[in-house]
């Protein structure tokens, strides 16, 4: 066994995992199914009651004319961006350099769609108005996600995103945004999900992320927008038969979760304190914006993993599963903050980060 296999058993074996809302399996989907009635039709290839009306709510709730339902956020905005350069005729987009589309899908833009993409800032930063306005190429769409999840859930502030929306419908420039983690996002901006739609062209969401349903997205813009992001859906294959099982878990843990995410940011912002007082330890961002942060430990890998398994067998609590390796002195990991962490009594946390505290300041001295 490998210390990173040991790694993610010592977490799967604590008490306390602190992120997420519990364990993904079957029961999850069981829980969302046992709320409705038996009797409920199956949608079919994309139609029937049960996938159009939540299509219809959503849109409702983005503040847009229509919605779609996809299996997935990758084939959604892929599709989304597709689109907009057909319109223009102009191949090409820009996004962020660590943009899901750039390093999580295997060039499926390019490969797929032979579109191009313009990297706009550097990796550790976000994009401002000022690099849009340096962009050199004509484009299509700006993408932005938001929060970026790579650099820790960053956010622009709101002026800048309304300052890069005009600039875009000035230009000609179509604005979506990648966002997988909307709800996320709004107690942070104090806004509703209408009013930052309302900044974008076309919207994606996940179902899957803080909402903590089983899988799928949903696709928003202009009823020409979406009915044409119908078309491609069918083209991709992903007009499954039947997709209810993730529209009505996507339908539930909505309605369960969204107006849990102030307590959520509240608690990352807390979490994040704790591990901010800890010897070696620092967040990113310093004060999270939403309920997720990076926490980055100045220790190599091998020996964090050694410390961290210790600390879960003496706590009880989990603080992540694995490591990503920075340099040879330092690691990080992800937290995304969900109904677990309210459930963890603040006596045993704060005994664990005490404990975490102590023994890496014990390693220096
Ligand atoms: C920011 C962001 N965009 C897009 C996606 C793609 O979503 P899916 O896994 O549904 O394809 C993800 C998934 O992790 C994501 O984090």
């Amino acid at each position: 066994m490998t210390t990173t296999n040991s790694l993610q058993q010592a977490f799967l074996q604590t008490a306390y995992p602190i992120g997420g809302h519990g364990k993904r399996n079957i029961q999850v989907l069981k829980e969302a199914l046992n709320h409705y009635e038996d009797e409920l039709d199956s949608d079919q290839y994309g139609k029937g009651k049960v996938i159009e009306d939540f299509q219809a709510e959503m849109a409702a709730f983005f503040g847009k004319e229509s919605a779609v339902f996809f299996p997935s956020g990758t084939m959604a905005q892929q599709i989304a961006l597709r689109i907009w350069c057909d319109a223009k005729g102009v191949k090409r987009v820009a996004y962020h350099p660590l943009c899901h589309l750039e390093i999580h899908e295997e060039d499926g833009l390019k490969q797929l769609h032979h579109i191009e993409a313009v990297l706009l800032t550097d990796e550790d930063k976000l994009i401002r108005l000022e690099d849009v306005r340096e962009l050199k190429e004509d484009i299509a769409c700006l993408l932005l996600e938001l929060p970026q999840r790579e650099i820790g859930g960053q956010l622009p502030d709101y002026e800048e995103l309304e300052a890069i929306s005009s600039y875009c419908r000035e230009k000609g420039i179509k604005l979506h945004l990648d966002g997988a983690r909307l709800l996320e996002i709004l107690p942070y901006y104090q806004k509703s999900a209408a009013e930052i739609c309302a900044l974008f062209d076309s919207v994606y969401m996940s179902f899957y992320k803080g909402i903590g349903g089983i899988a799928g997205a949903v696709l928003a813009g202009d009823e020409a927008f979406t009915q044409e992001s119908k078309i491609w859906k069918r083209r991709h294959g992903g007009d499954l038969i039947s997709l209810y099982p993730y529209i009505l878990s996507a339908e539930y843990y909505f309605k369960q979760r969204q107006s849990k995410m102030g307590q959520y940011y509240e608690e990352a912002k807390e979490l994040a304190e704790r591990y901010n007082h800890c010897h070696a330890v620092e967040t990113l961002p310093l004060l999270p914006v939403t309920n997720m942060f990076h926490v980055h430990i100045h220790v190599p890998k091998e020996e964090l993993e050694a410390i961290l398994i210790a600390m879960y067998e003496a706590c009880g609590v989990g603080l992540t599963a694995y490591l990503r390796e920075s340099d040879e002195s330092s690691c990080s990991f992800e937290v995304s903050l969900g109904d677990r962490y309210g459930h963890i009594p603040k006596q045993v946390l704060g005994d664990a980060f005490e404990w975490l505290d102590q023994t890496l300041r014990a390693r220096v001295e």
